[in-house]
């Protein structure tokens, strides 16, 4: 039996009943059906251009921070909307590219099946796979290569696209500078011998307001940034201090005779009943803003992980599975407090090189 036999007998032994079936082209060669197939061919195109644009820009375009009012920043401003526009124009094209398709190309047919339950025969099974091919062969697309040229090339060129927003991510060695590298550091690293106060925020980037211990009351919580007195004056160096994502510090006052377990090799990097541990989620990133003085829990917001301020800010609730990292702090001879030194972990969310330290 010849396949469209085959075809014709599935559709009998499937009881479909074909009501009418209408070419979109009966004459084939038309200038409207060359017309359709341009406009279809059209869209993928237009879907591989879009994807390509959206590849460069997420490779070329300016993405890392620049602050307001400063040179690129609307340049910086534009990487989301830029990137998210190009590839979902990319999948919207080939969307309508298949519907164009399918309304301008596709035969015109109505059938009626009855519905039977039970598992398929072989005979069922030989001839479905005809009827398929048979279908095939009534869309016409078969025989329309600049259809099947252009789809094949927006469906590559999406996939690459695909590909780049997989793996483009982890492309770039975030480790290239080894011990410098911006994952193992943040604005707490003293530079040059130079002294890095605690300041809290009072809203006026101007007004430096450095912490000192009669400044809180036992039980009690501050956000507190780096500060350094060579930034004093300089806007440009203070928002940036500010506004770093890994700077924000919980200075925690305990109440006097509270009991801390503390980590080991971590045990001065107290002062009194001060501590100063990183606001930085280790779940997803969120600022741990909420201090509970009643059990002593720093609570996050986002998912709900508590940690224990009296067990060395351990989770002990939620998805968070590490300690917040402590920040080493001490009172300098001005009565100020002073970061001893940088985290002595990465700050954030947890990643794979990280070191299990409890
Ligand atoms: S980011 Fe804090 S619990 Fe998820």
């Amino acid at each position: 039996m010849s396949p469209e036999q085959l075809a014709r007998l599935a559709g009998e032994l499937d009881e479909v009943e074909v009501v009418h079936n209408t070419p979109a082209f009966p004459i084939p060669g038309t200038r409207a059906e060359k017309r359709a197939e341009r406009s279809v061919a059209l869209w993928f195109v237009i879907s591989a251009i879009s994807m390509i644009a959206f590849v460069v820009a997420f490779i070329a375009w300016p993405w890392e921070y620049v602050n307001v009012g400063e040179p690129g920043h609307a340049l910086y401003n534009l990487y989301t909307p830029v990137i998210g526009f190009t590839f979902g124009f990319s999948v919207l094209s080939i969307g309508i590219a298949v519907i164009q398709m399918v309304k301008k190309l596709f035969p015109d047919e109505t059938s009626v099946q009855q519905r039977h339950d039970g598992p398929s025969t072989d005979v069922d099974r030989a001839t479905f796979l005809a009827q398929v091919a048979d279908a095939g062969k009534g869309t016409t697309i078969g025989r329309r290569k600049l259809i099947i040229r252009s789809a094949g090339l927006a469906a590559a060129v999406a996939g690459i696209g695909t590909g780049v927003v997989a793996l483009g991510g982890i492309i770039r060695n975030p480790w290239a500078e080894g011990d410098d590298a911006p994952l193992w550091h943040t604005g707490w690293r003293p530079e040059n011998g130079e002294t890095v106060y605690l300041r809290t925020d009072t809203g006026i980037l101007s007004e430096i307001a450095r912490v000192r211990p009669e400044d809180m009351e036992p039980g009690s919580m501050m956000t507190v940034f780096p500060y350094r007195e060579s930034e004093r004056g300089n806007e440009e160096e203070l928002l940036h201090a500010q506004r770093a994502s890994d700077a924000p510090v919980m200075l925690i006052r305990l109440r006097p005779g509270t009991e801390v377990t503390k980590r080991p090799g971590q045990e001065n990097f107290n002062y009194g009943d001060f501590y100063a541990w990183s606001k930085v989620c280790t779940h997803l990133g969120c600022p741990t803003s909420l201090y509970q003085a009643q059990d002593n829990r720093i609570l996050c917001p986002c998912h709900q992980s508590q940690f224990l301020a009296t067990q060395d800010a351990e989770p002990v609730f939620g998805p968070a599975a590490r300690p917040l990292p402590q920040l080493p702090i001490t009172v300098n001879e001005e009565g100020f407090f002073v970061a001893r030194s940088d985290f002595v972990e990465p700050v954030g969310p947890a990643f794979w090189e990280r070191p299990k330290t409890t």
